[in-house]
């Protein structure tokens, strides 16, 4: 504090002086004209000079109009900061005071209101005009002077709700956020002209209740998964991710195909098993076997069901199973899982060529069922815009001819080299050559050493096999299948070959005993379907929660 002397003359040294500290007097300078104003008045006559030297001289005329104008700037920016800061602690107040009274306006159900019907949001247009109770979460909100609109969101659809009155001066309305869940009761009007809202209509919410508040500020949704978050941040909270629009239009669209391939495996007189995923016996090699203790055996979480889906046949016939699989990968990409859904097929008495049309057939007949729906076609079109189904027939590419295609377009293998016959075609190669074509292909016939054991030989070529996978543009490969060795001695010969004890598998090998005949099947991995399908970067965003690998080896980002 400077104390108010009626000195007409102050010293200001520019470069010793203090504005905070200093008197004005010789000993105690201001530094500048402008401090000195402000602490002793616009009229003191200033006394100036630099560092030590020289003696004080009086400021200029034009330093003195100068310092002037400052302070008068000054002294007005000083007012406006002051008024401003008046009138936010007056909107803090009435705010205070609204939210405190807010607590005090209790809302009750219109006295003459009908009895309200429970419906979801999905049954909105069949109960228009009638009194309903919605409930839900805060999808969408926005507040303007004297209405509220929310977006409520139940999982099978969105509604827009229109709050007014009473009803947005409670506690609960003024301090509702994104994501808590609310009860609604109402109308269902259709939207005038020229407005527009799911379905056309919205709710007029005539009472509601709030059931749970979700937090605000640092906690609140939008800061927990911003769009652009990390990819290990939006992973770790799955569990919220999933409340947008594109994660749960993913998992409908998951929904509907499963539902689609049933329907068109039904059509065609399958049975759907369930097959256990505990079991003693790999499928597709023992370097991705998950193994645990199985009251003191050795055990392993299934790879595949193919080899109980094959011993279903002579009892039921053909079958399917939706069934999750495992596999310890050793690499982190984006189309490796470590548990996956793995869609299997097992038919009996059909050749090779059938179980590449029965592919074709079930991949086509899935999509034209799923798209024949407007909703999944609807949410098709969201996330994967001009998806058109796959035209047929399928490219059918034996795998000689594609080691010859990879050549001629200078495709390498992982070591810039070119690919021979009986190399596996390694992912990025059969990715390539996949975009290249830019249709789906059946990969087939390939080299037996590259196989697992149980797949049947190309008659007179034994050295491949009737196998295949279905390769699709931006994702690669989403099914494998084969035929299978029919023969008992063939099969023994073939375990052998592979270092397999057989006597896990006596079940398996009894098959070619009682009655064996021509069959195959093959596998497909949900996930990749969908990542095809909706047109999805990686897989992971195509199952409920990923499992996926621990080693991480770094892979091309999204472009
Ligand atoms: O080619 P795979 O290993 O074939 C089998 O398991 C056969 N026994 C299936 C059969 O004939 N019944 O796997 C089949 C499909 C692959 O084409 C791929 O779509 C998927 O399963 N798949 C995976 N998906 C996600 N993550 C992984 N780690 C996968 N491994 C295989």
């Amino acid at each position: 504090m400077h104390h108010v002397q009626a000195y007409a003359v102050v010293y200001v040294n520019e470069t010793k002086g203090h504005d905070e500290t200093g008197q004005g007097t010789e000993s105690a300078p201001y530094a500048t004209a402008l401090g000195a104003m402000l602490a002793r008045g616009p009229d003191v006559t200033v006394m100036i000079r630099k560092g030590d030297e020289g003696t004080y001289e009086p400021l200029s005329a034009s330093g003195v109009k100068k310092a002037k104008k400052m302070y008068d700037m000054t002294i007005k920016k000083k007012q406006k900061a002051g008024e401003q800061a008046a009138q936010e602690a007056e909107r803090a107040e009435q705010d205070r005071k609204k939210l405190e009274d807010s607590k005090k306006i209790v809302i009750e159900p219109p006295s003459d209101a009908a009895p309200a019907k429970r419906i979801k949001i999905c049954a909105g247009v069949q109960n228009r005009d009638v009194r309903v109770k919605v409930c839900g979460w805060v999808h969408r909100l926005r507040s303007q002077k004297d209405r509220m609109f929310l977006v409520l969101r139940d999982g099978t659809g969105y509604l827009q709700c229109v709050l007014q009155g009473a009803l947005i001066q409670t506690y609960d309305a003024l301090t509702l956020t994104l994501e808590s869940s609310v009860e609604l009761y109402g109308v269902i009007k259709t939207l005038p002209e020229g407005k527009t809202a799911p379905d056309n209509h919205e709710l007029v919410v005539d009472y509601w209740t709030c059931v749970g508040k979700a937090p605000g500020g640092d906690d609140a949704i939008m800061n927990r998964v911003s769009e652009n978050a990390d990819p290990s941040i939006l992973a770790d909270n799955r569990h919220l991710v999933l409340r947008g629009e594109t994660a749960s239009a993913i998992l409908r669209v998951r929904a509907a195909v499963l539902d689609g391939f049933r329907a068109e495996f039904a059509s065609s007189g399958m049975l759907e098993v369930t097959p256990p995923c505990m079991v003693q016996t790999q499928v597709e090699g023992g370097a991705t076997l998950f193994q645990f203790d199985y009251y003191g055996q050795k055990s392993f979480l299934t790879q595949s069901s193919q080899l109980y889906l094959e011993t279903c046949l002579p009892a039921l016939g053909d079958v399917y199973c939706v069934q999750e699989s495992f596999r310890a990968e050793k690499s982190h990409t984006r189309r490796h899982l470590s548990e996956y859904t793995h869609l299997e097929i097992e038919l009996a008495f059909v050749s090779f060529d059938d179980l590449l049309s029965h592919i074709e057939q079930d991949i086509c007949g899935m999509v034209d069922r799923v798209l024949k729906d407007d909703k999944t076609r609807a949410l098709i079109e969201q996330l994967n815009p001009g998806f058109q189904p796959p035209k047929r027939p399928f490219l059918r590419l034996n795998y000689k001819d594609a080691i010859a295609y990879l050549n001629e377009h200078n495709i390498t293998n992982e070591h810039g080299e070119p690919h021979k016959i009986g190399d596996d075609i390694a992912e990025a190669a059969e990715r390539k050559m996949t975009d290249q074509l830019g249709v789906p292909i059946l990969l087939h016939s390939f080299p037996r050493e590259i196989k697992a054991f149980y797949m049947k030989r190309v008659p007179g070529d034994e050295a491949f096999t009737e196998s295949v996978d279905l390769l699709m543009p931006g994702v690669g490969e989403i099914v494998g299948g084969s035929m299978r060795m029919t023969g008992h001695d063939e099969l023994l010969d073939a375990y052998k070959r592979e270092g397999i004890d057989p006597s896990p598998y006596y079940w398996y090998t009894e098959q070619r005993k009682y009655g064996t005949c021509e069959h195959g099947g093959y596998g497909l991995g949900v996930e990749r379907l969908l990542a095809w399908l909706t047109n999805r970067w990686t897989v992971r965003e195509c199952s409920l929660y990923p499992r996926l690998s621990l080693i991480h080896i770094s892979e091309p980002t999204r472009p």
